[in-house]
This record gives C-alpha cells, sequence and structure tokens, in this order.
C-alpha cells in the first residue's frame, strides 16, 4: 500500500499500482480489478474524489438525450453512482450497471435495498470485455471518470469497439473525463486527460458530438477537478 497522494480527497492508503499482465485479451484485469476492490473496501466512498451528492451535469445531459423511461441505459464503471437512485426515482426501468469491482455494485446494491432487483447487474472489465459483449443493444451509454483512465491506445480501441457493437443506431453517449485543465493523476492511477476535439477524434465516424462543456467538480474535500462533459449521437 502506498499513500493516495493524488489529491483525490480519499485522504487513504491506496494499493499499490497494477502491473499489466502480459496475456489479457478477453480475462478481467485481475491485478486492476483487486486494485479497485481494495480502493472501495479501504475509502469512505461518500468521501471519494468522485462521489457526488446529485450527479447535476450528467442529469443535465441525460434530460438533452431525448431518452424514454423505458429504453436501455448502460452505466460503465457506475461504482457507487447516485446516479442510479436519480434514475429510478424518475421512473427508468431499464438500468443495467456494471464496474471491474464487485465490491462497489455490492454497497450499491445494498444501499437500493429491494429497488436492486430491477436492475442488470454486471461484474466485467471494460478493457477486457466477455459478459459485456453478451448485454442487449443500449440507448444510453453513460460514463463519468472511467475512460480517462484507458491510458493505453489499445484499452481504449477495446472500450470504443464494445461501444460502438452495443449502442444503437441513433443512440446517445454521454462521457465525462478530466479535461486539459484537470489532474493527471485519480486514485493513484494516471488518467489521460481530453479535449472536445480529443473526445470527437477517439468517437469518430461512428458518433457526432451534439454537445459538450466544462464543469468544477467540487470534492467531498473541498478540492476541485476541472470535468469535460460530453453528449454524442450514434449515426
Ligand atoms: C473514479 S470512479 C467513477 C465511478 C462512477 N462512474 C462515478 O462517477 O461515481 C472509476 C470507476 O471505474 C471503475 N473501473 C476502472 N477501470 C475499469 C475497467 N477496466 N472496467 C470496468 N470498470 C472500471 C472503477 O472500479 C471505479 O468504480
Amino acid at each position: 500500500m502506498s499513500s493516495c497522494g493524488t489529491g483525490c480527497g480519499c485522504g487513504s492508503n491506496v494499493p499499490n499500482r497494477p502491473t499489466r499482465p502480459l496475456i489479457t485479451k478477453n480475462k478481467v484485469n485481475k491485478d486492476l480489478q483487486h486494485y479497485w476492490e481494495t480502493i472501495y473496501n479501504v475509502v469512505d466512498h461518500e468521501k471519494s474524489g468522485w462521489y457526488e451528492k446529485k450527479p447535476e451535469p450528467t442529469i443535465q445531459l441525460i434530460e438533452k438525450s431525448n431518452i424514454s423511461k423505458d429504453d436501455h441505459i448502460f452505466i460503465a464503471g457506475a461504482g457507487t453512482t447516485t446516479l442510479v437512485d436519480y434514475l429510478l426515482d424518475n421512473n427508468y426501468t431499464n438500468i443495467t450497471v456494471s464496474d471491474i469491482s464487485s465490491t462497489a455494485l455490492e454497497i450499491l446494491k445494498e444501499r437500493l435495498k429491494d429497488q436492486a432487483n430491477t436492475i442488470n447487474w454486471l461484474v466485467d472489465d471494460l478493457t477486457h470485455p466477455e459478459k459485456l459483449q453478451q448485454i442487449l443493444p443500449v440507448d444510453l451509454w453513460i460514463d463519468r471518470a472511467v475512460f480517462h483512465f484507458f491510458t493505453e491506445t489499445e484499452d481504449q480501441k477495446t472500450y470504443i469497439d464494445l461501444l460502438n457493437k452495443l449502442v444503437k443506431p441513433s443512440g446517445k453517449v454521454i462521457i465525462a473525463t478530466f479535461n486539459l485543465k484537470g489532474a493527471t493523476k485519480c486514485s493513484g492511477l494516471p488518467v489521460r486527460r481530453y479535449n472536445e476535439l480529443m473526445l470527437k477524434e477517439k468517437l469518430s465516424p461512428e458518433f457526432e458530438l451534439q454537445e459538450s462543456f466544462e464543469t468544477l467538480y467540487t470534492m467531498p474535500s473541498g478540492d476541485t477537478r476541472p470535468y469535460l462533459y460530453t453528449l454524442f449521437k450514434k449515426l
């Protein structure tokens, strides 16, 4: 274990950074999974450097996406996000929640109590997707603070291939990352920062940008992190 030292606000020790196994294709990266399991075991998730009492910027883009209450919403790297509570409270009925950490999803399930039974839960690795390949087509894909952890081109490509495969034609994608003024690390891991053009290039030519904005997120510690929020439409 080492001190987080990223200013992410978790105020905790974090496990040592995972190494990349040599053979990982189509297998969950166990080191990475262990890393995130440990984070959720040692950090109070409500004090983490990404916790939101209400995920306002994402809600703003969901409202602009014009999706219906029964459309299939997929949350990539959901962690323990309060976005799920918002979606249930607002009568969205077809939700798949996924993360590499089963601990995070268990915390979320416990909070949701009986409502958890209405959700499809999936533990899998977005960069080595196995079970994720089998989910039904998606009308809205939501990723806040996940894609930016994929610093290797190969991992980014695997993620975008999955996005292309799962999102329906005319389906929508919300991706929020640290922007170019953002931190270079989160939770002890390096991140890739983006501006609007960089994300457009990653998602083209299959997706067109519909909306984007930058916003300053205040962490539970009081520190701030500048984010970029984007809404794309599949062509
Ligand atoms: C900074 S947290 C953000 C959590 C949530 N999206 C939110 O906004 O509250 C990043 C999340 O991505 C998950 N994650 C990291 N790498 C992943 C991967 N390769 N596949 C799936 N989930 C991953 C972590 O377990 C963690 O829950």
